[in-house]
């Protein structure tokens, strides 16, 4: 089979914030083999935006250049010793499906990223996290394309340099595509109950031992109890990151409001704390407003919704003048933790 080549292609049903836009081409890779044709169909622009679930990007304009679309499959597992066990994943598998499978196969160490939407090759760009647990944390490696190079080349967790929400991956660099991911799951993986909030939701459900498919089963309740599904709601997740700060900012937030969330970060190496950026949009009166058919969800501030019609402008409109509130108020500025394409004029690195 060829390489699907779309122009000015359509992507209101290819992410999950359900906005309408077109994207000057649109290439869709399903098989490995098509791979030799890939860079000859990038030559005009080899730096193309890969998209997996589009669960992570919010389109704020019509896209201008490339957009690869990754739908690789298949699962495997390479290796069961006792060292653990190894599963290797294409990019384009679904990652909650992922989890589902490692569940089913006895290989334990994903339940707490249960439900976390896109697919496994965007896994390691953000090492996605939840519930006290990151992607970094069950890691092994993956191989990526070089897709200046044509070269692939095997990425260690050492070489990925994964952060909160960041990896190489975001820098500047080579343009890699990640072909495949492989994890390092257990036969025996106790339960990682550190988020008390999985905790508490075993405990009220009279859960005392809970097994690996007791915790999947906690997080995905605790997710629909407060995380809009973007298959009814249209959503990108965490719209910002929760900012980290120095102590010292800390310190004076807290003195004026003791209850404010915080937790331990380090930022350039110097202990610091990480705030909640969905307390601080609270704090501001952001919780549950709506602008037209854009708005931020009633249940958790840090999410921002399509109730339907709304366009990329106005979301980032919205997040713009929620960014201007929380820095007025606390002298905190935050940043995207979804992809914005195009990047819109303010909000670059
Ligand atoms: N909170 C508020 N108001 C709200 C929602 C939450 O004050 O509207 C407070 C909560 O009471 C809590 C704190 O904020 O004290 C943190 O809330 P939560 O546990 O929901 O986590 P979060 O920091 O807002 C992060 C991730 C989520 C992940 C959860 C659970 C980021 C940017 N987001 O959210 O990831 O599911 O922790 O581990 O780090 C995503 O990346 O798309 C995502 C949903």
């Amino acid at each position: 089979m060829t390489l699907s080549i779309v122009r000015n292609a359509p992507l209101k049903s290819l992410n999950t914030f359900g906005v309408a836009a077109n994207a000057a081409t649109l290439i869709t890779l399903e098989h490995e083999a098509q791979l030799p044709e890939l860079r000859p169909a990038l030559a005009a622009e080899p730096a193309p935006f890969v998209l997996g679930g589009g669960s992570n990007v919010l389109f704020t304009a019509d896209v201008p250049g490339t957009i690869l679309r990754v739908r690789l499959r298949g699962v495997r597992i390479v290796s069961d010793d006792a060292r653990g066990v190894i599963v290797e994943a294409a990019a384009g598998e679904d990652w909650d499906g992922l989890v589902r499978w490692s569940l089913a196969q006895h290989c334990y160490g994903l339940e707490n990223l249960a439900l976390i939407p896109g697919t496994v090759g965007a896994a390691p760009i953000q090492n996605i996290g939840a519930y006290g647990v990151e992607l970094s944390d069950v890691f092994d490696s993956l191989d990526a394309i070089d897709l200046g190079s044509g070269k692939t080349a095997t990425l260690s967790a050492a070489d990925c340099a994964f952060g909160y929400r960041d990896s190489i991956f975001k820098r500047p660099g080579p343009n890699r595509l990640v072909l495949r991911v492989r994890l390092r799951l257990s036969r025996t993986a106790p339960a990682r109950l550190s988020h008390g909030e999985i905790g508490q939701a075993l405990h009220a459900a009279g859960v005392d031992n809970p097994t690996p498919a007791d915790v999947a089963d906690a997080v995905r309740q605790v997710r629909m109890s407060k995380l809009p599904d973007p298959a009814r709601l249209g959503n990108a997740g965490s719209f910002f990151k929760n900012p980290i700060v120095s102590a010292a900012h800390a310190g004076q937030l807290l003195a004026e409001y003791p209850g404010a969330p915080n937790y331990p970060a380090v930022l350039a190496g110097v202990a610091a704390r990480k705030l909640s950026a969905a307390w601080l949009i609270e704090a501001c009166g952001w919780k549950g407003v709506r602008e037209g058919d854009a708005g931020v969800d009633a249940r958790h501030a840090l999410v921002l919704v399509n109730y339907g019609q709304a366009t990329g402008a106005q979301l980032i409109g919205l997040a713009t003048r929620i960014r201007a509130s929380v820095h007025q108020r606390f002298n905190i500025r935050l940043e995207a933790e979804a992809v914005l394409l195009p990047t819109p004029e303010g909000w670059g690195p």
